[in-house]
């Protein structure tokens, strides 16, 4: 399995909270055409659905925040996709985190700021919104 690097392993945000390039951000896995691939859920159902929907928690819009927060950090190599359930619909909303294959839940933006701050750019895991495997029904 290949090693997983962060966007920025070795970058610090400056004042404005850009990111600064250096020679470590450009040195990427070159087997992956993204180095961060994201998905969200943002399948919707009627309210009356037993399992819920992750669009009914707030996951489209935190999706599109995520989108443009990295592309205001200057974040490269990173794709932030909607995705249809990921069928963990009472644990959402939900989005899984590739190559590595994380799985986080997540309520408002200050939760995709942690995940980019955290997850993304400095390659580690934000613990508190962790979806564990054996966590959820499997349907
Ligand atoms: S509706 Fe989001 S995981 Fe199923």
């Amino acid at each position: 399995m290949a090693e997983w690097r962060s966007v920025s392993p070795n970058r610090e945000l400056d004042s404005n909270s850009k990111v600064t390039e250096d020679a470590d951000s450009r040195s990427k896995s070159e087997e992956h055409f993204y180095d961060v691939h994201i998905f969200h859920c943002t399948n919707e159902r009627p309210a009356t659905h037993k399992r819920g929907s992750c669009v009914a928690k707030g996951s489209k819009e935190l999706c599109d925040y995520m989108c443009r927060r990295s592309m205001a950090l200057g974040l490269k190599r990173i794709r932030v996709n909607h995705a249809g359930c990921l069928n963990r619909c009472e644990l959402g909303p939900t989005m899984v985190i590739y190559p590595e294959g994380v799985w986080y839940t997540y309520t408002c933006e200050a939760d995709i700021d942690e995940i980019l701050k955290i997850h993304v750019m400095r390659g580690k895991r934000v613990e508190r919104l962790l979806l564990k495997p054996d966590q959820g029904p499997r349907h």
